[in-house]
This record gives structure tokens, sequence and C-alpha cells, in this order.
């Protein structure tokens, strides 16, 4: 009878030790900093893989300055997270839901949005421009009145060509910037109006397509992309104090370097 007991003790304390183990094993690897108690939970971060160089899918992962930013800013926070590329439009909804918890997609820090959403301190300096066929004689961004203009649904693009030509149906909007590209390529709208980083990487990417860039600073103003959170969120305030970290260590700047080849400003993201 005493020899049936401790067996059963035994058994009880092996497996008791076996849970115990698991369990340290997944807080380490989900929780790195690990300073904040109980299970860290996994924080949520959505995009709009549609979108090279900030965001896209290579061999089925979702790359660009944005990925690496983002992985910059949370190692330095200590933040355990996950990248899901979850469209554009869904993105802004998942963020009133609290679906995610952050969202990071070349997001241009507006007024109106900031209404119904929190930012993080600037991290990038862009603005609109137009892309049109190499023999367009499109010249700035007043060329376009009365031509079909192709827009991403609720960007910046789409309110500048609303802001120039008013709403209605010359301005076709799609879910996706690469689409609206794609949709110009077929001949559907004569030109695209997108973020300037975007357009030039979509150029350089495919010079069979015969594109061409037109900046037009008087019409299109400096944007500035931040990352995205729901109103009041905790995450805020470390996601900027890691964020300021991660530009004035330098890593910023490596980053910036590697997916543009050239030398940030970052006196210009201090506005
Ligand atoms: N900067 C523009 C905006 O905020 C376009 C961003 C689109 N981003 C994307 N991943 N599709 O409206």
């Amino acid at each position: 009878m005493w020899k049936k007991k401790s067996l059963l003790a035994a058994i009880v304390v092996a497996l008791m030790m076996a849970l115990a183990a698991c369990g340290s094993k997944s807080k380490e690897t989900s929780s790195p900093s690990g300073s904040e108690g109980e299970a860290k939970k996994k924080i949520v971060v959505g995009t709009d893989a549609a979108f090279a160089p900030f965001e896209y899918m290579e061999k089925g992962k979702i790359v660009g300055f944005d990925v690496d930013l983002l992985d910059a800013v949370m190692k330095e926070a200590g933040l355990d997270y996950e990248l899901k590329n979850i469209g554009w439009d869904p993105l802004f909804a998942a963020l009133q839901s609290k679906e995610v918890d952050m969202g990071i997609s070349g997001i241009t820090i507006k007024e109106e949005r900031k209404q119904s959403y929190d930012f993080s301190a600037p991290y990038f300096e862009a603005t609109q421009v137009i892309l049109v066929k190499e023999n367009s004689p499109v010249k700035n961004a007043l060329d376009l009145k009365g031509k079909t203009i192709g827009v991403q649904n609720a960007t910046t693009g789409q309110e500048a060509a609303e802001k120039l030509f008013g709403k209605g149906n010359h301005i076709k909007k799609f879910e996706t910037t690469v689409v609206a590209i794609m949709e110009m390529l077929n001949g559907g709208v004569e030109a695209v109006i997108t973020d300037n980083a975007v357009a030039n990487e979509y150029v350089k990417n495919n010079p069979t397509k015969k594109l061409k860039v037109i900046e037009d600073p008087n019409n299109f103003a400096s944007e500035y992309y931040g990352m995205i959170f729901p109103k009041n969120s905790e995450l805020k305030a470390k996601v900027n104090d890691a964020l300021k970290k991660v530009i004035d260590s330098g890593k910023y700047t490596e980053i910036y370097k590697k997916w543009f080849n050239k030398e940030p400003n970052i006196q210009r993201l201090g506005q």
C-alpha cells in the first residue's frame, strides 16, 4: 500500500515538474524582458503588405522598411509581437475593434485620423506623386484635370485627388496600390496618385512597364508616417521611447540606408 502511494506521488511530482518546465519555456520565448509578471501576450501589429518598399510579401514573408523598423523598435522596447497582413481598410476596422494592438503601414499622420486613432512620433517623410505611362503628356497635377485617376481607397492619394478635382467617378478607388497601378497598365485609369517612395520603387522594379513619376510640390504637401494605435493605447509611450532610441543609436539610419540607399534627413522628422 505504502509503495503504491509513493509511486503515485512520484508520478504526480514528475508531471508537475514537466508542466512547470513547459510553462517557463513558453514564458521565456513570449516575453523577453519579462518585467510585467504574468505571461505577457504578444502584441498584434497589422499591416497592408502591398506597399513596397514599406511592406510587401516576399517568399511568403512580410518584408520592407516598416518591417525592419518595427522589429528594431519592438526589440528596443522589449515587446514580443506578431505582424499580420490584414489589408488596408480592415486594418482601421481592426484598430477600432482592438483586434490589433497597433499598425504600421506607411500611414500618414493626419488630423482627421487623429480623431479616431493615436499615432507614434513621425518616422518617415513622404509626399504624393503622380505615376503615369512614359509617353503621357501629364507634366503636373493640374494636367490631370478631366482624366481618370486611380488611388488606393481611403489614402492620402485619394484625398489629394479629391482636393484638386472634387469627388466623383473620375477618381477610381482600389483595394491596394498595386491594383491601382495594374489598372493603369491595363488602360483603366490614366494616372495613379500614390506615395513617392512607392511609385519610385514600382518604376525601378518594372522597367519594362515604361512608367514615370511626376513630382509636384506645389500641389502635394509633405506627409509624415507614424505607427498607429487605438485611442489611448498604453503602447504608444513605450513605442515612442523605443523609436527615439532606435533613431538616436543610428539603427534607424542603418535600416533607412538598406532600403533607400541614401542618408535619412532625421532633422525633418522632428516636426
Ligand atoms: N500614406 C498613405 C496614407 O496614409 C498611403 C498608405 C498606404 N499604405 C499601405 N500599406 N497600403 O493614406
